[in-house]
Formats: C-alpha cells, sequence, structure tokens
C-alpha cells in the first residue's frame, strides 16, 4: 500500500466501488492487495482508495482464473510488465496467447486421463502393470522388461531365505 496523494482523491475509488465495479467481493479486493496484484493509496481520512487501473488488473485476474491459471503464475505474468503496469491491450494479447497454450496442454491431459479412467470403468484391477492410472509412469518399465514385480518379489523372497 502507497501514500495517499492529495491531488484528485476525488477520481479514486473506494474499496466499495472496486468489489461493485469489478463484480467481487471487498475481501477479494483485499485479498488481492495483501497479496500484492493491486494497490491502493491512502485518503487524508486513512481510508483505501484506488486509482480506475485497478478495475482492468482485477479483470485478467478474474478472467485468468476462470480458466484455470494459478494466482501464483498470475503474479508473475503481471510482475514481468514494465514497471508492474496494468496490461494494455498488446500486453492481455500476450498474455492470453501464453495462457492458451497452458490451457491446451492442461485440456490434452485430461483427456488423456479421461481415456485411461474409462478402461478403468468395469475393471478394478489396480495393478501397477495394467493400469495406467496406477502406474502412469510405468515405474516397473524402468527395471526391464518381462514380469518385473514378479521377479522382484521373488528375488525378495530368495533373499529372506
Ligand atoms: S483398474 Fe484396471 S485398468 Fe485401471
Amino acid at each position: 500500500m502507497s501514500k495517499f496523494l492529495s491531488d484528485d482523491a476525488s477520481h479514486r475509488l473506494t474499496v466499495g466501488d472496486v468489489a461493485k465495479r469489478s463484480g467481487v467481493a471487498i475481501s477479494a479486493v483485499h485479498f488481492y492487495e495483501s497479496k500484492g496484484f493491486i494497490k491502493s493509496l491512502r485518503s487524508a481520512g486513512n481510508q483505501r482508495r484506488f486509482s480506475r487501473d485497478v478495475l482492468r488488473r482485477i479483470a485478467v485476474i478474474k478472467v485468468a482464473q476462470r480458466i484455470g491459471i494459478s494466482l501464483a503464475s498470475i503474479k508473475t505474468a503481471l510482475s514481468e510488465l514494465p514497471e508492474g503496469r496494468t496490461p494494455t491491450a498488446a500486453d492481455w494479447k500476450k498474455l492470453s496467447a501464453r495462457w492458451r497454450v497452458e490451457l491446451d496442454d492442461r485440456i490434452a491431459n485430461l483427456t488423456e486421463l479421461r481415456e485411461q479412467l474409462t478402461d478403468c470403468i468395469g475393471c478394478g484391477c489396480l495393478s501397477l502393470e495394467a493400469c495406467k492410472l496406477r502406474n502412469p509412469l510405468d515405474e516397473l518399465s524402468e527395471r526391464g522388461s518381462g514380469p518385473r514385480l514378479m521377479r522382484f518379489e521373488s528375488q525378495t523372497q530368495n533373499e529372506k531365505e
């Protein structure tokens, strides 16, 4: 939070104004401020006042959250803007293009998981060898081909004997 600028306080927004105009709860405005996404100034009466650009910053945050971008990623993206400025239309084009790629990757991963889950429906084996969801990295294959689990189990049993 910065110090109060006394010149054009009438042009600044209260926390209630920001919440109403951006369509978020007042607690969300406080949260975004506490996390450094937006900044406020202080009035002569020590009340928070926001410049109008916070509305655009909150719009960017809400859209990004809607498509599942983490707050950490949003913060990183916003902090990469020169002097922490509010995203311009050109900035938003770049950010949305980057997040489109992330969204495409997540959709591809979820689609693959859905297909693997479909294989499980009606199965119930939860086998390390057969179930791709149970053994997503196919960890046993790193030990070589063939029935690795059975070899490992018999090797362990031989060591005990
Ligand atoms: S439970 Fe059998 S393949 Fe997943």
